[in-house]
């Protein structure tokens, strides 16, 4: 195992997109950042300084930190935001992971634009489980808007409504032909040759939608997933939440030279609310070996290009019927270590509501209140101090409290009309669990102001996706049905719309982890809480002392 070093400038860049030009947050100037390197086993350095004017840190996202819960970035739960001017070094090691995970800035909605891969190969000498592909190629969905993103939140929050949606979603920072105003250097190109293979390492890094995914006239076969090795299945169309991450195989079909074709992303959403219902089309084009020129364009000019087609927009059967697919690779070299003894068991709910309006008249969310958005009726409110700080001092008090529910405050039936009161409580409440717990948690979409998916994510762990379903959870039935034997490991699920999912995971990282929704909006109103994972006995159970360099408040 090697250490991998980089060094990462957040500063400020002037990017045209769509025939507008505006500063945006970056690293090293690139937008999309810079891919992180690392073989499974390696550490990882990121020194990163900030040269911009926001208050930032960067999460791994999907790195398991183990033993590293400093690095992990969320602002303001393991760490204090890197002041302008500031400096921190990011050291953590990869530890049984392989495949495609990514970094993005975790305060405000700086992701937006600071957001780059982490490609994670094998250690030296260990094959993939699949025919190794002749070509690798990190594809980040993401999304674009005109406006200052971090105005456009703000805004939001002032005036408790929903915030403006993007412009444009993007394929590694380009919106593509189907855009007005869109300038030919602004598509994404891939060249193949005929009869190759290559390996999409996808990430969803969008803020605030899921993803259909198609190439015309190509399958894709799903190799991995969240960094996990999974069963591989062959799809027409994938679907990929917000934080979600895949690779793919493409088979190039074995004579098409100078052909074209469409590589298209539009969002799954049944929310009733505005929605950006843009497509982004990149194009896959065929090398065609007897043209002289390199450049493929003027060979190709003439021939049609050709479109996929996606699921409707509202389409939860074709996710549910996607998601089924997911099974870990569960082999000898690979196996799947599901929790089969339950310490803990939780029932969370997940959704939107409301807080009354300060004063009257002036809010824009649902009949006059501001929108929130909570888990068993908590809105999570960010501290001033970093939790894992408060905690590895032992001063909890004023910073968080321990009695996060483990069932909801006001339990009622989740799929039928919402209750007549749908206002939140604010709160900074964690739940304790001693090293080594057991937990199988049911997260429930309480489909208030709308059944809607929620792609949860855990930090810190891998977690099993044991059972999903539509409606409410039953537990006295839908337990019995639970795959304990090969479901998914992964570190971000879709909450089903209107429906349930189960996950069991032990806790055996000590330190404070974050979940939340991966939808910006819903994150910025409160659908987050944090897990206090204490100390084990053992030397290699405890957390470390943080690092020196370690931002203050
Ligand atoms: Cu990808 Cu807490 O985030």
């Amino acid at each position: 195992a090697e250490t991998r070093k980089y060094q990462f400038d957040v500063r400020m860049a002037s990017v045209t997109r769509l025939c507008g030009t505006k500063s945006i947050v970056t690293v090293n100037g690139q937008y999309p950042g810079p891919t992180l390197f690392a073989r499974e086993g390696d550490h990882v350095e990121v020194a990163v300084v900030n040269r911009s004017p926001y208050n930032v840190s960067l999460h791994w996202h999907g790195v398991r930190q183990l033993l590293s819960g400093w690095a992990d970035g969320p602002s303001y739960i393991t760490q204090c935001p890197i002041q302008p001017g500031g400096s921190y070094v990011y050291r953590y090691q990869i530890v049984g992971q392989r495949g495609t995970l990514w970094w993005h800035a975790h305060i405000s909605w700086l992701r937006a634009t600071l957001y780059g891969p982490i490609v994670i190969l094998p250690p030296a000498g260990v094959p993939y489980p699949f025919p190794r592909p002749d070509e690798e190629v990190p594809l980040m969905l993401g999304e674009w808007w005109r406006n200052d993103t971090e105005a456009v939140i703000a805004q939001a929050l002032r005036t408790g409504g929903g915030p403006d949606v993007s412009d444009a979603y993007t394929i590694n920072g380009l919106p593509g032909p189907l855009y007005n105003c869109s300038a030919p250097q602004e598509t994404f190109r891939l060249r193949v040759r005929p009869g190759g293979t290559y390996m999409l390492r996808l990430i969803n890094a969008a803020l605030n939608d899921e993803l259909f995914f198609s190439v015309a006239n190509h399958t894709l076969t799903v190799v991995d997933v969240d960094a996990l090795y999974v069963k591989p299945f062959t799809v027409d169309t994938l679907v990929i939440a917000p934080g979600q991450t895949s690779n793919v195989l493409l088979a190039a079909k074995p004579a098409y030279p100078g052909a074209r074709y469409y590589m298209e992303a539009r969002p799954y959403t049944n929310t009733q609310g505005t929605f950006d219902n843009t497509t982004v089309a990149g194009i896959l084009e065929y090398e065609d070996p007897s043209s002289s020129s390199s450049s493929s364009a003027a060979a190709t000019s003439n021939l049609p290009i050709f479109a996929p087609t996606l699921p409707q927009i509202n389409d939860t059967n074709f996710v549910a019927n996607y998601t089924a697919k997911l099974r870990s690779l569960a082999s000898a070299a690979y196996p799947a270590a599901v929790p089969q003894s339950i310490d803990r068991r939780f029932f969370f709910t997940v959704g939107l509501g409301t807080h009354p309006c300060a004063v009257n008249g002036t809010c824009q969310g649902p009949n006059g209140s501001r929108f929130a958005a909570s888990i068993n009726n908590v809105s999570f409110v960010l501290p001033t101090t970093a939790l894992l700080q408060a905690h590895f001092a032992g001063r909890s008090n004023g910073v968080y409290a321990t009695d996060f529910p483990a069932v909801p405050l006001m339990p009622f039936n989740y799929t039928g009309p919402p209750p007549n009161n749908t206002n939140v409580m604010n709160g900074t409440k964690v739940v304790v669990l001693p090293f080594g717990t057991t937990v199988e948690l049911v997260l429930q979409d309480t489909s208030i102001l709308g059944a809607e998916s929620h792609p949860l994510h855990l930090h810190g762990f891998n977690f099993y996706v044991v059972g999903q379903g539509f409606g409410n959870f039953d537990p006295a039935s839908d337990p019995a049905r639970f795959n304990l034997v090969d479901p998914v490991e992964r570190n971000t699920v879709g909450v089903p719309a209107g429906g349930w999912v189960a996950i069991r995971f032990r806790a055996d990282n000590p330190g404070v982890w974050f979940m939340h929704c991966h939808l910006e909006v819903h994150m910025s109103w409160g659908l987050k809480m944090a897990w206090l994972v204490q100390d084990g006995s053992l030397p290699n159970q405890k957390l470390p002392p943080p690092p020196s360099d370690l931002p203050q408040c």
